[in-house]
């Protein structure tokens, strides 16, 4: 393998919001080494693919990604295949693409430098560790600015629902430390984010030696100056606590929305995931959020045609979906992942059934959608600004309750602006700015 020396990088993120937060701490990181972004991807020295493995056919997109890093001349850039796909995938990785010259897990991305610098010697460099010391201590401080910016406090995952493989790829549950993660969140406001999302697998398991729990680290957000929104995203059903329910009544910089997955409403296929909630229990936390948050917008996660899910199993799911009336939710066609339970059980559904199935439910979802967006005509709330819209003149930013929304103004990127909302599609909203001390 011929020595080289990158300069310039290009990180980029598929999946999840974890992967994202991974991708901009490894930017940062070889930034910290000397190297610059590459303002263009396809011409960087280095280029990390930050790989997800929740997809159907992930490891066989990445192995075509990675063909298409070839140059025409017949070069490649130094490829460094992260995430997800690299710690499932590991040394097979430069066995089917010898173009990949590092491998480097979720919880190994800290000794990006050290892989990079073996990478230059010639050698194929691997690290699929999940080291016991901690990935954050290791990494610079935050450089990346923004209005609004992803903190992680959690990561990986006991729960093994039987189809998934992120407690094989991330690892067993951890929880940051209290001051590690509010240092991290006061760079980050000092740096301009006005809101913070706190990510985890099961970011409301959270907890530390003390007792607290993530009820407790919002409280504490709630008091940084200059912070305006709150934010935390992937909760389990089970680490739902009366803390963090209670929160979602008492704290103001706290969003109303909760992303809570429900996966299936059938309480059969529930146990064969291996979920741990009942459709019964599940709804009763609804009903207490909505109690303690009347307007707070839900938003969940399903999987159609899981091993054995028989027809009239699905329409529990649909049933479900009527019952809690969602903001918004993503739904999946259930896809085998190697090495995971649910893999080798018996009953897979065909294909053709998977997609019948998941089009009605994505139809309900949409209308539920749709009509969300539409209770929001009329009402004026608060939107944070954070990119350009879809038309010259317009910036679009976020509704408390996760819309994004489209205005004329002249207001700027990180301003939070008083709106009126005007229309509502199925997707986004449109809305007039307030001029304070307007009516
Ligand atoms: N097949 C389909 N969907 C899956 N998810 C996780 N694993 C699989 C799989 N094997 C979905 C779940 C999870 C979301 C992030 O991805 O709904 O909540
Ligand atoms: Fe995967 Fe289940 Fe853990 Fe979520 S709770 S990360 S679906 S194993």
């Amino acid at each position: 393998m011929k020595e080289r020396n990158p300069q310039t990088f290009h990180v980029k993120s598929f999946g999840c919001q974890m992967n994202v937060y991974d991708g901009a701490r490894m930017a940062e990181l070889l930034e910290a080494e000397g190297m610059t972004a590459a303002t263009d991807g396809t011409e960087a020295d280095l280029v990390v693919l930050n790989t997800c493995h929740i997809r159907e056919r992930a490891a066989e997109k990445v192995y075509s990604d990675i063909g298409r890093l070839r140059r025409e001349d017949g070069s490649s850039p130094m490829i460094a295949v992260a995430g997800c796909v690299a710690q499932a995938e590991g040394a097979e990785i430069p066995r089917r693409a010898p173009a990949v010259d590092i491998v480097v897990g979720p919880q190994a991305y800290h000794r990006l430098p050290q892989l990079v610098a073996e990478a230059k010697a010639g050698r194929r460099a691997l690290d699929t560790d999940m080291p016991l010391e901690s990935k954050f201590g290791a990494l610079p401080a935050r450089r990346r600015q923004g209005p609004t910016a992803f903190l992680t406090v959690q990561e990986g995952c006991d729960k093994f629902c039987t189809y998934c493989v992120v407690p094989y790829t991330r690892g067993a549950e951890v929880s940051r430390g209290w001051d590690a993660i509010l240092d991290e969140a006061q760079a980050l406001v000092d740096r301009g984010a006005k809101e913070i999302t706190l990510l985890g697998q099961n970011v409301n398991g959270w907890a530390d030696e003390q007792g607290r729990g993530l009820h407790d680290l919002i409280a504490a957000l709630d008091r940084l100056p200059g912070l305006a929104r709150i934010r935390y995203t992937t909760s389990h059903p089970n680490d739902i606590s009366e803390g963090l329910i209670r929160a979602h009544a008492e704290v103001g910089r706290l969003m109303p929305f909760l992303h809570l997955p429900v996966q299936s409403g059938s309480d059969r296929v529930l146990k064969a995931m291996n979920r741990s909630h009942t459709t019964s229990s599940y709804l009763a936390i609804i009903d207490r959020v909505r109690a303690a948050r009347p307007d707070i917008a839900l938003s969940g996660d399903f999987i159609v045609g899981f091993p054995g899910e028989t027809e009239a199993e699905f329409e529990e799911t649909l049933k479900i979906v009527e019952a809690v009336n969602y903001a918004q939710a993503y739904s999946f066609k259930y896809s085998p992942r190697p090495g995971t339970p649910a893999a080798s059980m018996d009953g897979q559904v065909p294909t053709q059934v998977m997609d019948e199935r998941l089009q009605r439910l994505q139809a309900l979802i949409n209308a539920q959608q749709l009509a969300f967006n539409r209770a929001s005509v009329g009402r004026r709330t608060s939107v944070l600004l954070e990119r350009q819209g879809k038309k010259p003149g317009q910036l679009a930013g976020k509704s408390p309750w996760l819309q994004s929304v489209h205005l004329e103004t002249d207001a700027a990127i990180g301003d939070l602006v008083d709106v009126e909302i005007v229309a509502a599609g199925p997707n986004s909203l449109s809305g007039a700015h307030l001029m304070r001390n307007a009516a």
